[in-house]
């Protein structure tokens, strides 16, 4: 499984590319509202993820409530980088956008899936990546590591005439990306926190401390 780092944060981008294990970044309205920019800036932002990382997707996120709303969208913020790839809500006209663009060669995220449905639509209608959200189930008290599943299930065992990859999103613990790798998702896109909790094992920490205190006592000695 790939990971993808969630999030609009340019210095967590930069981290996060330095450890060598981030194969593209995920955006959204809220991640992009949280950096502080304003409408004017977002164009100009997606550009400086896409050098962060250069050749790797990067999804910018359309606004648009009308097929040709997204469509003019999307040819905008394709022409930031080649790395730019367009995110799209699954609706009907998200579904027919992403029919339009991928005859285009325009790559789509099609986001906001939850259910089976929804994600054979999306990569029917061509989208390049598939995103079921995990937490935003959980929030509504229900399993969404198991929606997952579903998801990832349905989707593998179909050829859809073009490569499609699902990207695990709505990921907020450690947990999930383990259970987001045992599903079989290609991709999960994790928010930097998550990434830095997934480092992390107490057994590691309490390891580490063990192996610091007895080379203390070799250079003692
Ligand atoms: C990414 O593609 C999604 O927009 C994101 O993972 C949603 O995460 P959230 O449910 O934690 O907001």
């Amino acid at each position: 499984m790939k990971f993808f780092l969630d999030t609009a944060d340019l210095d967590e981008i930069r981290e996060a590319v330095s450890w060598g294990v981030i194969a593209g970044v995920t955006t959204n309205q809220t991640l992009f509202a949280k950096t502080g920019g304003k409408l004017a800036d977002f164009e100009g932002h997606i550009g400086k993820i896409c050098e962060l990382c250069p050749g790797l997707p990067v999804s910018a996120e359309s606004c648009a409530e009308t097929a040709e709303g997204m469509i003019e969208d999307a040819r905008r913020l394709a022409a930031i980088a080649d790395n730019v790839v367009i995110k799209l809500p699954v609706s009907p006209e998200g579904l027919a956008a992403t029919h339009a663009l991928a005859q285009e060669g325009i790559a789509v995220n099609m986001t906001l899936v939850f259910t089976v449905p929804q994600a054979l639509l999306a990569a029917r209608a061509g989208a390049r990546y598939v995103s079921p959200f995990v937490g935003r189930f959980d929030d509504i008290a229900e399993d969404g590591v198991a929606q997952l599943a579903q998801v990832c299930d349905a989707i593998h065992g179909y050829d859809f005439g073009h490569e499609v990859e699902i990207i695990g999103a709505s990921i907020r613990t450690a947990h999930h990306v383990a259970e987001a790798a045992l599903a079989g998702c290609d991709i999960a896109t994790v928010p930097f926190n998550t990434l830095k909790k997934a480092v992390q094992h107490p057994l590691t920490e309490r390891g580490l401390a063990l192996f610091m205190e007895d080379w203390k006592k070799v250079e003692q000695a």
